[in-house]
């Protein structure tokens, strides 16, 4: 990475996705208030709390009571952490933030453990009740969801959040073969898929982009960064640090343009060339950071990773209108 010198401490054994260049990135204080957006397993609050002194505080959220029930475990004994179960969305609301932060970490999408256990419901590769759900204490199932939708909704959600060409003939499809049996499992739904959208090359399973798009919209996750990015640009401090690792190009994309209408004043045009006086609050520290070659051999789940890093900055007036 561009900026700030490397952290010296212990990498953990299993590395999450960019954990060095998150650490690297946030350039925690000792003394700071961090919040961990997206706990999962823990892998990067553990690294965050590492460096952090007795002064310091470490704040995890995460929507899934798995991932917090594993936080309360961890770090119960720890007083510089406190641990909230709920969305992101809500950290502004949450009262351990009101004195303003010195970084933030949201490392979106799934964990391997929401991924690898087939009770989730988030896998096409192993058969399990289709939940799909993160938080499971509240809201719908992707197959209570599935069985009931319009053809004309389900085909919005594959194309929306999955890009998936095919997406008006699946749903059709699934909603003729759920008249004569609902969708209950990740499997048979996988299957159906496979049949209409057929093997591919074979590197990709043919249920990825639909599978994508379902849990997607099921989590409401597009919506969640939208709204968590605004609380996160609230709360953090001058000279805070906000770092993203996105998953796909629909959150990079949400991500990069956040950043760059809070950093860069709009350009003017043949029709508007003055433009208004604009105020930045954030700076972009290093645009797209990916994972780099010995990350990629040990876990191909970074290939598709892309973290982005802001540093939100005093309010500076950029321009003026004569
Ligand atoms: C990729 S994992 C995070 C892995 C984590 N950085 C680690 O080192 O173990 C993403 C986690 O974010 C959680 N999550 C996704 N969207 C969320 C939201 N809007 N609010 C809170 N947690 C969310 C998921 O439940 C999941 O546990």
């Amino acid at each position: 990475m561009a900026q700030g010198t490397s952290v010296q401490m212990q990498t953990p054994r299993h590395l999450p996705v960019l954990w060095k260049e998150v650490m690297d990135g946030l350039q925690v204080k000792a003394d700071g208030c961090y919040l961990d957006g997206t706990y999962g397993r823990g892998g990067h609050a553990a690294g965050i709390l590492e460096q952090l002194s007795a002064d310091g505080r470490l704040l995890v959220m995460d929507k899934d009571p798995e991932a917090i029930a594993h936080a309360f475990e961890r770090f119960a004994s720890d007083a510089r952490v406190s641990v909230f179960h709920g969305s992101f969305t809500q950290m502004a609301w949450w009262s351990e933030t009101l004195q303003g932060l010195d970084g933030i970490l949201l490392d979106l999408g799934v964990s391997s453990p929401q991924l690898d256990v087939a009770e989730r419901g988030f896998s096409f590769r192993l058969d399990g009740p289709l939940d799909m759900r993160m938080d499971t204490s509240r809201g719908e199932s992707a197959g209570v969801w599935l069985n009931k939708a319009s053809e004309h909704e389900i085909a919005d959600v594959l194309w929306t959040f999955g890009e998936e060409k095919l997406s008006r003939k699946i749903a059709r499809v699934l909603v003729a073969k759920r008249k004569d049996a609902p969708f209950t499992h990740t499997g048979a739904l996988a299957e159906c898929i496979a049949g209409i959208v057929g093997r591919g090359d074979g590197k990709t399973h043919p249920a990825t982009r639909s599978f994508q798009a379902i849990r997607i919209f099921i989590n409401q996750e597009l919506s969640d960064l939208e709204i968590g990015l605004q609380a996160a640009h609230d709360v953090l401090k001058p000279g805070g640090r906000l770092a993203v690792i996105s998953f796909h190009s629909l959150e990079d994309r949400i991500v990069k343009q956040f950043i760059a209408r809070h950093a860069k004043a709009p350009a003017g045009n043949r029709r508007r060339p003055d433009v208004p006086d604009f105020t930045a609050s954030l700076k972009d520290i290093v645009g797209a950071v990916k994972a780099g070659p010995e990350e990629l051999r040990e876990n191909p789940r970074a290939r598709s990773a892309v973290l982005r890093i802001a540093e939100k900055i005093t309010p500076l007036v950029i321009g003026s209108v004569a």
